[in-house]
């Protein structure tokens, strides 16, 4: 029997809830989301990174700087984690190194899994599709926010749960998720935005990235993580 199980932030996840399952970060807001764009404009790789100081070094070394904090770019950086800032003219073949507040630290404590993939509403079937196809117990990791679970991520958690098939949910976490979105999965744009990151992100007068966010299927590709850079499945 394959099992899947939602851990609601990165803080709680225990290195073996990795082992020998198929992870799958989630960031909606907008890591995730952020990386599949980047990866779908054509990036050499997307380098994830803790530190806002490592990040910055690698300025010296070829690759395009990405730093967001509270949700804003980080001055000296050259962009914040906005998905809708990336374009292939400036992005195509260039190494990217990006920090964030929780998803890129996510990204870096899954190490242990079987595989690591980038999961977002933009590539959500892409994502489904694969995990029906293997045979592995899955793990959704929502990155939530400093430490607090949130809205959109376990949004996107359920979406994944929805569209599997032969799994068994193996948490109330996972029964939690899937029942949310089976209440808003004709609005996820409308429930997205009722979220405290999305109200943040507005605040910023930021609406044009949670909207681009909340569309599913939109970039069907798969990033995932080998040898601690993100590249195309
Ligand atoms: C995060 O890592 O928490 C988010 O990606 C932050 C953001 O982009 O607003």
């Amino acid at each position: 029997m394959k099992f899947v199980d939602v851990c609601l932030t990165h803080q709680e996840l225990e290195n073996s809830y990795c082992k020998n399952k198929i992870v799958v970060i989630i960031d909606v807001l907008r890591a995730s989301s952020t990386i599949n764009t980047l990866l779908y404009n054509k990036v050499k790789f997307v380098k994830p990174i803790e530190k806002l100081e490592e990040c910055k070094k690698l300025k010296n070394h070829g690759y395009i700087i990405m730093a967001e904090r509270l949700g804003k770019k980080v001055n000296g950086f050259d962009f914040g984690n906005s998905p809708t800032k990336i374009n292939s003219k400036e992005f195509n073949g260039k190494k990217v190194a990006l920090a964030t507040s929780n998803g890129t630290k996510a990204i870096l404590k899954t190490k242990s899994s079987k595989i690591s993939l980038i999961g977002s509403f933009l590539n959500l079937s892409s994502i489904i599709d694969y995990i029906n196809k293997e045979n592995s117990s899955v793990l959704l990791l929502c990155s939530g926010w400093k430490g607090s679970i949130n809205l959109e991520d376990t949004l996107c958690a359920g979406s994944i749960i929805y569209g599997l098939k032969n799994f068994q949910i193996n948490s109330d976490t996972g029964l939690m998720a899937k029942k949310l979105y089976e209440s808003s999965k004709d609005n996820i744009l409308e429930t997205m935005m009722k979220s405290s990151h999305a109200k943040r992100l507005s605040s910023y007068n930021n609406i044009i990235d949670i909207k681009f966010c909340s569309k599913k299927n939109t970039q069907p590709i798969i990033p995932y993580l080998k040898e601690e850079k993100l590249i195309l499945l």
